[in-house]
């Protein structure tokens, strides 16, 4: 990615990974990303707003001399995960000069992640509201814990109304355009694949830190993946909405099949679901990524999840997806486990127990020998009945 003006003196020098299909090795992202930081230039002293992975050093340093920027005073660490402070430990030789600002929770994280252990004259320390001024330009700190580390906070340049919100607010979306258009459906699917992902769990804090940043009231924010966003009340809207704890009337029905006998309840399910008015969507767990279950978990009021048994359990892909429910933490009020069996009689008892600290309500389970037969429609009628009936106040 180029570097490329924000406002005037404020400049985005991060890099762009168009070719990139898994973050941190677990998150699928089909739009690739971006490992953004930034550059701001005071009259009288010049501050990088974090650095980035350090693969991409090449390209960011190249971004660094395209502005002529031979020296740096500080170098600000909003976040220490490595994805933005990998690159530290070169470019803290390759600018001697240049100070660390962090707060306290961070600093400890990097002297400890990069060995930094003999760089304690390195490091200036800033708290809540402390301020730096750079000559016209005023870093401001606000610390902001648990979306999603607990070192996390922003800073904002005061002048320029510009909120640096670390991965607050981001998206793995590799886009040519520094702004971010959000009328583009496909950025808005990745903007809530990444919500799910990484501020889930989290919603919380995500709550606290909308309501900070509407008090800042940023004419830009500045995060760390993807676009810049220049109508901020947007993207705080859609997480104010994804964050509250009202799920909306939507069952996720996510299965997967041996023989057929899954599949086929998860078919009566969703069938008596779409009967009685209820919306639901049907997934394939064998040809659905995290991402888009994670996205469709983030507001579904009722998840079920269905397995075959394999052995004396569940199949291992509704493993993955029990995990990745109980991880995630969505608001959703009932769960529900489905599966069928030859002789192993354990799998729906064994995901009904993964998903016990998510704290919804675990509905009763429909459990099978073989395919379904006439009782098992008039159980799954049942469910629908429940889920129905529980579904009509949202
Ligand atoms: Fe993009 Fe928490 O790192």
């Amino acid at each position: 990615m180029a570097a490329r003006e924000i406002v005037e003196n404020i400049y985005a020098v991060g890099t762009i990974n168009w070719d990139l299909r898994y973050f941190d090795a677990i998150m699928p992202t089909p739009r690739g990303s971006s490992y953004n930081a930034y550059l701001v230039r005071g009259t009288e002293k010049v501050a990088l707003v974090d650095t980035g992975e350090p693969n991409d050093e090449a390209e960011f340093i190249t971004n660094l001399m395209r502005l002529d920027q031979n020296s740096l005073d500080y170098i600000v660490c909003l976040h220490g995960e490595q994805d933005h402070s990998g690159m530290l430990p070169l470019l803290l030789d390759v600018f001697p000069m240049a100070k660390v600002v962090t707060n306290e929770v961070c600093k400890g994280l990097l002297v400890e992640m990069h060995n930094l252990y003999e760089m304690d004259d390195r490091f200036i320390i800033v708290g809540q509201d402390d301020t730096i001024d750079l000559g016209g330009k005023t870093l401001k700190f606000y610390l902001a814990p648990w979306v999603h580390w607990p070192d996390t906070m922003f800073a904002e340049v005061v002048e320029d109304k510009v909120l640096f919100t670390s991965d607050f607010l981001g998206t793995h979306y590799a886009s040519e355009t520094l702004f971010q258009n959000y009328d583009l459906p496909d950025y808005l699917e990745a903007a809530k694949r990444y919500y799910a992902a990484i501020m889930m769990p989290f919603r919380a804090s995500v709550r606290e830190y909308l309501e900070l940043v509407k008090t800042i009231d940023p004419k830009i924010i500045a995060p760390y993946h993807g676009p810049v966003l220049k109508m901020p009340a947007k993207i705080v809207d859609l997480y104010a909405d994804w964050a509250s704890e009202t799920p909306k009337n939507k069952v996720v029905v996510a299965y997967v099949s041996m023989h057929g006998s899954t599949k086929q309840m998860a078919n009566f399910l969703v069938d008596a679901l779409i009967q009685r008015g209820v919306p639901v969507n049907q997934y394939n767990l064998l040809d659905t990524d995290s991402g888009v279950l994670g996205s469709a978990i983030v507001d579904a009021a009722t998840i079920i999840l269905a397995t075959p048994t394999v052995l004396f359990g569940p199949h291992p892909v509704a493993v993955n997806a029990a995990y990745l429910v109980r991880a995630l933490r969505p608001k959703t009020k009932y769960l529900g486990v489905m599966g069928s069996y030859g002789w192993g009689t354990n799998a729906v008892n064994y995901l009904a127990e993964m998903l016990e600290p998510v704290g919804a309500e675990i509905l009763e389970p429909v459990y099978i020998k073989g395919l379904p037969d006439e009782t098992t429609i008039v159980d799954i009628n049942k469910l629908a009945d429940v889920i129905a009936e529980k579904h009509k106040d949202l």
